[in-house]
């Protein structure tokens, strides 16, 4: 059987980054990794950890309210009760919304949660897991869907996820490594999903051997490939394979099987320069964003 091996990274929208990085670290206890430039030095994203999984915060980000159904919401497994709550207690200091500590009884996959809006409004959430991942990661990420059946089938036909059971009115599917994508039904997508942002993605981990079944069970089940850009750049490793794609309800993701080496973190100057050659041999070029020439738009 095909199927996602865990969530690798996922990226958020924000329009303020120092403001970002400052929450991300200082508050909610991510580590700093590095800061991403534009072509012209101008920031572009923050890498942030949860443990291995990295939490891009993504420039322009988007002007929107909350969602009001609570999705896209993005779930931080914490590895100790005593990290769980000193970090609610700092996270409550901010003074961000939040719905305090729910406890859960079994089976539910979790033990404790705290669900809080960051500065720019994205739904997060820090949680105990019943059954502890590795260390501090990413736990969970849930997901708007306007048609449940149509999303169960993708989710568990094209990315191998297996049904783990409802929580709080949202559908839950394991990955292979236990990190969990969560389906809540909604009548209408709200702006946080509809909008994107750029840059906003939820991205997998998978195997090579699973790699081309998954693209062809992607188109088949209503999803949408938008090929690998990075490869066109001339950034892929050798031996990686990626696409980026739209599941039905148009949330955006990416899978991924790693090659022998890991360029994700290649010099700003060496991969802007990579880009413009690849570019410019088929004839294009650059954003105005990607340029750095221009700032926080409302897309
Ligand atoms: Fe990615």
């Amino acid at each position: 059987m095909t199927g996602a091996n865990a969530v690798d990274h996922i990226g958020i929208p924000v329009v303020d980054l120092d403001r970002a990085d400052d929450f991300y670290v200082n508050t909610v206890g991510l580590t700093f990794q590095t800061r991403r430039k534009n072509a012209d030095g101008s920031p572009r994203h923050t890498y942030v950890l949860a443990g291995e999984n990295v939490v891009g915060l993504c420039l322009p980000g988007i002007h929107t309210e909350p969602s009001e159904s609570g999705a896209p919401r993005y779930g931080i497994a914490l590895e100790t009760e005593e990290r769980f709550h000193e970090t609610v207690e700092r996270i409550r200091s901010y003074g961000v919304p939040n719905g305090g500590v729910e406890e859960f009884d079994e089976p539910s996959p979790f033990v404790k949660s705290f669900r809080f809006d960051d500065p720019d409004y994205n739904h997060m959430e820090v949680c105990l897991r019943r059954e502890p991942l590795d260390g501090i990661c990413l736990s969970h990420v849930i997901l708007e869907a306007t048609s449940l059946d149509r999303a169960r089938r993708f989710y568990m036909g094209a990315l191998g996820l297996k049904p783990v059971g409802d929580l709080r009115g949202e559908e839950l599917f394991s990955a292979r490594n236990g990190q969990l994508i969560g389906l809540k039904e909604v009548d209408a997508l709200s702006d946080r999903t509809k909008r994107h942002g750029r840059a906003v993605h939820v991205a997998f981990d998978v195997t090579h051997g699973d790699f081309d079944t998954m693209v062809d069970m992607i188109q088949r089940l209503e999803g949408r490939s938008m090929g690998d850009h990075r490869a066109a750049d001339g950034l892929r490793a050798p031996g990686e394979v990626s696409i980026f794609f739209f599941d039905p309800d148009t949330n955006h993701l990416q899978i991924t099987a790693q090659g022998e080496e890991d360029w994700t973190l290649l010099p700003d100057e060496e991969k802007w320069k990579r880009i413009k050659e690849n570019r410019a041999k088929r004839g294009r070029g650059i954003s105005s964003f990607d340029a750095g020439k221009t700032r926080a738009s409302s897309d």
